[in-house]
């Protein structure tokens, strides 16, 4: 369905979010046929550009990213996009993006921050200083919102001073996944799994957000934030919420955000006496990864003071009267044996087997969201060994794969949030206060970790983490899912 026109501002038009998701999501979206006719895309860095210029650099870019690109729609697209050379540091241009957009005040307007968070005050700030921030604006912003509590806010501060909070469009790029939104598809359009989705049923929930890749060529900022801050502060506890959530009384925006902030809150600290306990840090060594020797992450960074994590696993708690006593262990690092993205909700065991010994194991139901690659759902489930031979029992899969039973290209994350934006739909966004709430649990492990003597535990690249974070879960008599 078509969108509503709109003008949409990109800075950071050079980067490598603009060329790797941006630029390929909006033409994936123009050549569905979602754009309107005279949607504009303005692409704004601090390169002396011609609009003509900007066209060949964002051809070249998806040529790179975007599989099976279509001359025609190529070219319908690249006449959408205008650009403007704005230097940020100087404010130099803001004058002539406002003139641009002046030539239209009645089309919706979005500010796309594809740029550090260290600019995205002066940005808003000179947004407001040119007139350009109208009824129709709206301002998205990128992680990471600040590097604690404190930082956060003052970062909401300064563009909720522009923006109101229904302009403000914070992107976790996870709630835009296709498995993701499936998750609520599966809670909440299902009446099987409701009854069953609590501590009575559920032993225990598993998030595990594995790389294989390294810190690449981020290794600058990923020094500074770490796989908590990088990836647990947003994606996995956004996967959390979504899990944990009671069901929302509609989609509403603030329907869906006020039950996961209930979540948020909901979890129990990790302070000083705890950390040891329900939290390990790791950190890659040289090994093997994507088929060939990799170095460590010191050795990449250039530093061997570093103490940064480059893998996390906590076990977190939900203190309230659906999760009590259930274990929620989360997993996230780079350099990791496999590039994996799962849930996987761990049942408990029937109360009582009718079978005899020679039926073999009975092992409790399981199921798995798997995000990536491979999307999915799988639930485990017991059956009978077919045969003459007696009541042999078996675990077999009932499995959807989304590659299988749907035959159409599966759209980044980008494509839905991006036209989300448009439409001024705020339900995959995360709320003001949820990104407070998410980081007054972070900030506490931080400092733990701080105030500890103890380093990040070495791990072999191409492994799944450190051995300790096997220990955290093994020492309640689990295992984490690729271990069975
Ligand atoms: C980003 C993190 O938010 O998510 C990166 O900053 C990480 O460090 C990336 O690699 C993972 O996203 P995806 O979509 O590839 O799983």
């Amino acid at each position: 369905i078509e969108v509503d026109e709109f003008d949409l501002v990109v800075f950071g038009a050079s980067g490598d979010l603009a060329n790797r998701k941006l630029l390929p999501a909006l033409y994936h979206r123009d050549a569905d046929g979602q754009m309107p006719e005279n949607a504009r895309i303005i692409c704004s860095a601090r390169r002396d550009y011609s609009d003509d210029d900007y066209r060949d650099y964002a051809k070249k870019a998806l040529q790179e990213h975007v599989k099976d690109l279509d001359a025609e729609h190529l070219q319908q697209f690249l006449k959408r996009l205008r650009y403007v050379k704005i230097d940020i540091a100087t404010a130099e241009g803001f004058e002539d993006l406002s003139t641009i957009l002046d030539e239209r005040t009645d089309v919706i307007r979005a500010f796309y921050l594809a740029v550090g968070p260290d600019l995205f005050g002066t940005i808003c700030e000179n947004l407001g200083r040119v007139g350009v921030v109208n009824d129709n604006a709206r301002v998205v912003m990128e992680k990471p919102i600040g590097k604690d509590g404190a930082s956060a806010k003052a970062l909401n501060d300064t563009v909720g001073a522009v923006f109101d909070e229904h302009q403000i469009f914070r992107i976790d790029h996870y709630l835009g996944k296709e498995t993701v939104q499936n998750l609520m598809a599966l809670r909440f359009a299902n009446a099987l799994f409701e009854p069953l989705w609590n501590a009575a049923h559920i032993d225990h929930v598993q998030i595990t957000v594995a790389e294989s890749l390294g810190t690449g060529g981020r290794a600058g900022y990923y020094d500074t934030a770490g796989a908590l801050r990088d990836m647990v502060q947003n994606h996995i506890l956004q996967l959390l919420c979504l899990v944990a959530m009671e069901p929302p009384e509609s989609m509403n925006a603030d329907s869906v955000r006020d039950e996961k902030l209930k979540v948020l809150k909901a979890l129990a600290p990790i302070d000083e006496h705890s950390a040891e306990k329900l939290t390990v840090r790791g950190q890659y060594r040289a090994g093997a990864s994507a088929g060939g020797a990799v170095p460590g992450y010191l050795e990449e960074l250039g530093n061997d003071e570093s103490r940064t994590e480059t893998f996390v696993a906590l076990k977190a708690e939900i203190a309230n009267w659906r999760w009590a006593g259930v274990p929620f262990y989360l997993r996230t690092g780079k350099r990791l044996a496999q590039r994996v993205s799962e849930i996987v909700v761990q049942f408990r065991p029937i109360p009582h087997s009718i079978f005899d010994a020679e039926a073999g194991v009975i092992t409790a139901n399981r199921l798995i969201i798997r995000l990536q690659p491979d999307e999915g759902v799988q639930m485990q489930v017991m059956i009978k060994d077919p045969g003459p031979g007696g009541m042999r029992l078996r675990q077999v899969p009932l499995d959807m794969s989304f590659a299988e039973a749907f035959k159409v290209r599966n759209p980044d994350a980008y494509e839905r949030l991006i036209m989300d934006v448009i439409r001024g739909n705020q339900t995959l966004f995360m709320r003001r206060d949820e990104v407070d709430a998410a980081w007054a649990w972070i900030d506490p492990i931080q400092a733990a970790w701080a105030a500890s003597k103890d380093t990040p535990k070495g791990y072999t690249a191409g492994t799944w983490g450190p051995s300790a974070a096997i220990a955290l879960v093994e020492r309640d008599g689990r295992t984490w899912a690729e271990d069975d």
